[in-house]
Order: C-alpha cells, then structure tokens, then sequence
C-alpha cells in the first residue's frame, strides 16, 4: 500500500476501527514519511519524540487555523482552546505552563488521593447494584467516564452535584479538538462550550469573594494580583482544557486497562493482590493503547528531521499510538507485556506540551485497576466491548461486564 492511501486510510472507518495495519504500511516507508505536498506523518519513536521535543516545530495556534480556517473566530470552543496552553507555543506558553505549574502542584493531586478512593467505591456501589440480578452493566457509562470528570471537578473545585453536566459537555466540546472537519459536531460544541462558560464566569465570581483549596481559587488570586501572567481568556481556556484534557483521555485509560484485565485471569489476579505489578501494567497500557493516537505540529520554519527535510509551512503528523509501538523501541510491540521494561511511551506526549496531568492520570487509573479487581472478583465481559468511531482521541465506548458477589 502507498503511503498516501494507508494515511488517507485512517479517516476512514475501516481505518478507525483498527488503524495498526495502516501504522504499518506507514513504517514500511519510513519512520518520519513524506504522504503528500507539505504533509509529513512520523511513525517511529525517536522520530516522534524528536518532533514534539524541537522548538521549530509547533502546536497549531490561532495563526496557523487563520491558514487552514480563516472563520475560526466565530467558534467560541475553538475560540476557548486558543487561549490555553495547549494551543500556544513559546514564549507564551512557558508563560502560562508555568503560571499553571504554581497551582497544578505534586500537593495538589496528592490532595486528590482520598477523593478518588472515595469517588470509585461510590460508583461500584451502583456498579454493584445495577448487576445484582446478573445483567451486564456498562463500565464504561458507569464507571470509567464518571471517576475522571469527578476527581477534574474537585481538582478545579466545580460543584460536585454537577458531574454529569459536566461529563456531557466535556463530551460535545472535544469535538472542537477534531479539526474542522465535522460542522454540525463544531456547532454542538460552540453551544455547549457556551453554557459552560457561562458557568465558568460564575464560578470565578464566586471563588474570588470565597477562595477554598482548589485550582481554580488558586488561578483567580494569580490572575487578579498578576493579569500580566494570566489574563481572564486565559484563565477560562486553561480551565476549559483541563476539564476535557483530562476527561476522555483517562476514561479510555481506565477502559483499556479493565479491557485488558478480563481477558487474562493472571493479570486480574496479580492487580488485585501484588502492588508492585500495578505501576509497569498501567504503564503497558497506556504504551498498548494510548488514549491519544495522534497530535500535529507545524514547521515554522525549514527542519531537518531524521534525515529528512521538512520545509516551512508543513505540518507533521505524529502518531504516537505508531511510535509505542516501534519494533526500534519495544521488541514485539504488538504483544501486551506488564513487565517490559523498554522506555517510556510517548502515550503522555513529550517536550514541552508533555501531559500535565500525567500524574494525576496515573494515579488514578493505578488506583482504580486494583480496587475493580478486588471488589469484583468475580468481574467478567458481559458483552462486546466496542471502540467509538473516532481516530485522535481513541477509547472504548461501551464495556459490558458482568459483575460477582462483593469480596
Ligand atoms: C497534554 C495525554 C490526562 C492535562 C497532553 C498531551 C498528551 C496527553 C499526549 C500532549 C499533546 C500534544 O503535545 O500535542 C493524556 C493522557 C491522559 C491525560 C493519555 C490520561 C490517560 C490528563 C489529565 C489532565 C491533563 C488528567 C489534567 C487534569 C493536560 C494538559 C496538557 C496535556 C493541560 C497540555 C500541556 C501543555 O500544553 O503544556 N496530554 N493526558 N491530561 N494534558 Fe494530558
């Protein structure tokens, strides 16, 4: 297969349903391949790595959407995402990361740790309940979707009774993360990306007059004593990416690693009663299949990468579901092995933009596998488990399990 085909391939829903054929035929071209005029797709690992690490390649910024689509002002979510760091490149992003970095602290998430025990033993009580009598229960609906939007609530500090609110806008906007390639999914998201600002606005009123413990109280006093260091849109589209940036992503990593532990009885065995097994199978997880496949840069200006030239204006293409799985990087990369010990994945992306949630995903996930497992232990499939039909942002849309008496 040429490699334009296998990348055209991708957006197709052949493609999405299993793109690791098409990662392939990619990699038979090359690990960093040119598909067609000023597009560049980077399938190996150091070549992803070596991408997102080199300062002229850059994240796409209102500059680079006036090139591809110049009416993307009329979007409020797009609007939102360009004022946060994800979608700003040096100097202001360094500006705002590290603003950011002063709030989102290591005593931050640690805070986090019991309302996270606590959250997931609220939920499999209702897992629990619902498949009582046998029948299968969602993990995904029920469980995986609800843990990370509550533990982002309470990290930001949002209004616990509102997590399924939240959970179903986080959902329409990360549409606006898309491209702009779905019109009626951009319009669901300005409008729900509407009501949330709105609900934003309100919340930093109220945080102002009566500041607690969370990021967002802290982000409202950074703001008000230094607007130089984060103005308003910057502090609303910093909190808009941290509730969708946060919200999918481990979902999809909660999903899998569940997926993955039904289908080996010794993995579901060693989660639940050996500690030390618990951080290398997350990590193999999250190196499988990573929640992200795929983030772009643009070259702002000639680059030379891996050999190959990169002009200009180009945009690159990096798949790091490709990269995680580069027989350069991790020997048989298509078996599922906990205990390999090959390098990180570039699941959390890397340089500069790398995952700032990263740990708090970890811990989350890390303490949710386990605790599934053990209050389960008589959990099995209780149906097919289905990906959605979307490529950047993969994940399971529904896992039926079966769920035993409690421990
Ligand atoms: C950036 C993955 C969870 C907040 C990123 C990037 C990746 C990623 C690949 C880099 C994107 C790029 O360079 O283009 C993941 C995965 C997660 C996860 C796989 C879960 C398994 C979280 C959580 C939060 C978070 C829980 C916060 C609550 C962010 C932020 C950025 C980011 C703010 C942008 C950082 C910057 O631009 O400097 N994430 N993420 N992520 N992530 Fe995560």
């Amino acid at each position: 297969m040429d490699a334009l085909a296998a990348f055209q391939a991708l957006a197709t829903p052949e493609g999405r349903a299993n793109p690791y054929p098409y990662y392939e035929a990619l990699r038979g071209h090359g690990n960093l391949v040119p598909v067609k005029d000023g597009t560049f797709v980077a399938v190996g690992y150091r070549e992803c790595a070596q991408v997102l690490r080199d300062p002229r390649l850059q994240v796409q910024d209102g500059t680079a959407f006036d090139r591809v689509y110049p009416r993307w002002r009329e979007h409020s979510s797009v609007r939102a995402f360009t004022n946060s760091m994800l979608y700003t490149n040096p100097p202001r992003h360094g500006r705002q990361r590290g603003t950011m970095n002063t709030e989102f602290t290591p005593q931050q998430v640690a805070r986090l740790t019991p309302v996270i025990v606590e959250t997931i033993s609220s939920l499999f009580d209702r897992v629990a309940e619902l498949g009582r009598d046998g029948s299968p229960v969602d993990l995904m609906a029920e469980f995986a979707t609800r843990l990370p939007i509550a533990v982002v609530s309470a990290l930001l500090g949002f209004d616990g009774d509102r997590v399924t609110w939240f959970r179903d806008l986080a959902t329409s906007i990360a549409v606006a993360t898309d491209g702009f390639t779905n019109p009626p999914g951009l319009a669901e998201a300005d409008a729900a990306m509407d009501e949330l600002a709105g609900y934003f606005v309100d919340l930093v009123s109220r945080k102002r007059g009566c500041p607690a413990g969370d990021l967002v109280s802290g982000l409202v006093g950074l703001h008000d004593t230094s607007p130089e260091e984060l103005s308003y849109d910057e502090l609303l589209g910093n909190m808009m990416l941290l509730l969708t940036a946060g919200f999918e992503t481990t979902a999809f990593l909660v999903g899998d690693g569940a997926l993955l532990a039904l289908s080996r009885p010794e993995y579901a065995r060693r989660l639940a009663d050996d500690e030390s097994f618990v951080d290398g199978y997350v990590e193999e997880v999250a190196r499988f299949e990573p929640p992200v496949h795929v983030t772009s840069r643009w070259a702002a200006r000639d680059v030379t990468i891996a050999g190959v030239d990169v002009p200009a204006g180009a945009r690159v293409v990096v798949v790091l579901a490709a990269g995680n799985r580069d027989p350069g990087q991790f020997g048989s990369p298509n078996v599922f092995d906990p205990e390999r010990a090959e390098g990180q994945p570039l699941s959390f992306g890397g340089g500069v933009h790398f995952c700032l949630g990263a740990a708090l995903a970890r811990l989350e996930v890390r303490t949710a596998l386990p605790l599934l497992v053990r209050r389960f232990p008589g959990i099995a499939l209780g149906g097919v488990a289905g990906y959605r039909d979307r490529w950047v942002i993969r994940g399971l849309r529904t896992l039926p399990v079966v769920v035993g008496a409690r421990r």
